[in-house]
């Protein structure tokens, strides 16, 4: 593989003039996996780099590689590193993992005693999780903010969200939580398991679709059985 080098930076407002190009490339992505997506405007990713609440991934010559976000919710209670996305020309050198190293850094920085969560669906994202210490969890343990679920309205799969009184849908909730005791063996166990096979997450991320789009469509059954 070619040898290409990357600046990973805190976003600031020098960097205003990607956004659109993020924004793009967010959209292009979602529509090209067939996936759901919170849509973000190039004002609001402007924002994120004004409140250097972003990290950007350049070329050493400023080609725009890559890009992810902080939200705080539930008055600062819960943290998510949102947006995460790789330009495609980019993907498979390691970036996604360097830019969610970055982003959580941050985000412990800036929110020392947040819980920092994620919800995806996809499984590169949930294996860079679980090395950072984040563990799957149920969508009860994720912030209860009105203004953060809104953020799913814009997603293909909202009726399945709202159909599971906001408890499930195809995303995968993780979890980092600052205050979990670090001894806790189990957690540890789970964390270990996780880490050790990408191919354990495709095979999680490919379940839970089936599971859930097939209950979507039976409603009688989307009663009866809860994943
Ligand atoms: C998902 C995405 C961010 C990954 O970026 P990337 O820079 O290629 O990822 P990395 O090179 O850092 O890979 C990290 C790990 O995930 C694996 N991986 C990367 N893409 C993968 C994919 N599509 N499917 C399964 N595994 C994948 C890599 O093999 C690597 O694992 P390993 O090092 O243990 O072998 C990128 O493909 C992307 O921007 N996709 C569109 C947007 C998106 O899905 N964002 C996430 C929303 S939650």
């Amino acid at each position: 593989m070619e040898n290409i080098s990357f600046q990973i930076l805190v976003a600031d407002s020098s960097h205003k003039e990607y956004a659109e190009t993020i924004t793009d490339e967010m959209a292009n992505s979602a529509k090209a996996r067939g996936t759901g997506i919170a849509k973000r405007s190039p004002e609001y990713i402007q924002s994120k780099m004004d409140e250097g609440k972003a990290v950007i991934a350049l070329t050493s010559d400023g080609k725009w590689a890559g890009f992810c976000y902080i939200e705080a919710w539930g008055h600062g209670k819960y943290v998510a590193n949102s947006g995460l996305i790789v330009s495609p020309e980019f993907r498979k050198y390691g970036l996604a993992r360097k830019i969610k190293r970055e982003i959580f850094k941050l985000s412990r920085k800036k929110y020392p005693d947040s819980k920092i969560f994620g919800l995806t669906t996809g499984a590169a994202v949930m294996k860079i999780n679980s090395e950072l210490g984040y563990i799957p969890v149920s969508y009860a343990d994720l912030t209860d903010d009105n203004e953060f679920w809104k953020g799913c309205q814009s997603c293909v799969n909202y009726e399945i969200l709202m159909s599971k009184n906001r408890q499930n849908c195809l995303c995968t909730a993780m979890l980092f939580d600052p205050n979990a005791k670090k001894n806790h063996i189990e957690e540890i166990a789970l964390r270990e398991d996780f880490k050790k096979e990408i191919k354990l997450f495709d095979r999680w991320v490919r379940l839970k679709k089936y599971v859930m789009l097939k209950l979507s469509k039976s409603k009688d059954s989307a009663k009866s059985i809860f994943l």
